[in-house]
């Protein structure tokens, strides 16, 4: 769909719409680049100052997976004025605005339309170093791939609207949508890796495709590797499932290769829709350890080797 829009060439768009990045990088000086993305989502819990922290953290974690540091954001707001309760907004940007101080930025300011359907996120705004950008683009053959959130959520998500999740689990997917990447991305840096994205709307190998297709490589993973919420399992059995996810499995026809051992069920996690999900890393082989032991020792929610970069193919292969 971009790619009719016309092109910029500005030679300052270090990142720009010429690869599925997360955000836009813009050059400003030898030592300084601004990294911008937006992101707003509907609903995915009842609890409205919960849902604020999620779309938050969601929206600031595109700025985490460049490998930037978030410095400001700006809110952005679709809300059903009259229709409910001006206080359920209120909790919402509560939310968000816990969860950027959380992260060491501010919000400072935004824009609100009435809207049937709620709607939340925000504009962020980062910074990096111009050489030391983390793009999607450039994983190497031979690279571990390394997840830092477990699977499940579009899942566990449609489980909640359709009231078969276990309080339990709406509490564990909570916690999981509202941690931010933060640490994740700290390490990331420090160990120094050749690829990055976050893993939200297209599933894992959705955000693994742009990532393969962007750097020219193929990728193999393993399902028995992935981390995945354990009551996903059981309500994807149950044939329950958001038709985002149904849709990024179809969108992938051609360029997944399936082992036969791989089930329906097990397709569609690895193709699920995540909100504010986990970062995906593609990190050279001898660095894989390290990067492994700086996320457990942050306490990333996962810290998993989940498959490997290997020569183009045009395909993703997945193994039991
Ligand atoms: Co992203
Ligand atoms: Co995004
Ligand atoms: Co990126």
């Amino acid at each position: 769909m971009l790619s009719q829009l016309p092109t910029f060439t500005d030679p300052n768009i270090l990142v720009g719409t010429k690869t599925a990045d997360d955000a836009a990088v813009y050059q400003l000086t030898e030592e300084l680049a601004i990294v911008q993305t937006v992101d707003y989502i509907t609903p995915v819990v009842d609890d409205p100052y919960a849902c604020g922290a999620v779309a938050a953290a969601n929206s600031l974690s595109d700025v985490y997976a460049m490998g930037a540091r978030p410095i400001f954001a700006l809110n952005v707001v679709g809300f059903p004025a009259g229709k409910l309760p001006l206080r359920v907004l209120t909790a919402i940007l509560q939310g968000g605005a816990d969860k950027v101080r959380e992260a060491g930025a501010s919000v400072v300011g935004g824009h609100s339309i009435d809207d049937p359907e709620p709607k939340y996120g925000l504009v962020v705004t980062g910074l990096v170093h111009p050489q030391k950008v983390v793009t999607n683009a450039a994983a190497q053959v031979g690279d571990d791939l390394v997840l830092t959130k477990p699977l499940g959520l579009g899942i566990i998500t449609t489980g909640i609207k359709g009231e078969q999740a276990s309080p339990k689990t709406i509490d564990e997917a909570v916690h999981v949508m509202t941690t931010l990447n933060n640490t994740a991305a700290d390490a990331m840096i420090e160990v120094g890796v050749n690829a990055c994205t976050d893993v939200t709307g297209f599933g894992l190998l959705g955000h693994l495709h742009e990532m393969t297709s962007g750097s020219g490589v193929g990728a193999r993973i393993s399902l028995s590797a992935v981390p995945v919420l354990p009551e996903a399992w059981t309500l994807v059995k149950k044939g329950i499932c958001p038709g985002g996810t149904k849709r990024n499995r179809e969108a992938l026809a051609g360029k997944v290769t399936w082992a036969p051992e791989i089930t329906d069920e097990g397709q569609l996690i690895l193709c699920d829709a995540q909100t504010s999900g986990g970062l995906l890393i593609a990190v050279p082989k001898p660095k894989s350890a390290k990067l492994i032991e700086r996320l457990q020792a942050a306490k990333t929610l996962a810290a998993a080797r989940i498959g490997e970069i290997v020569a183009d193919t045009g395909q993703i292969e997945v193994i039991p």
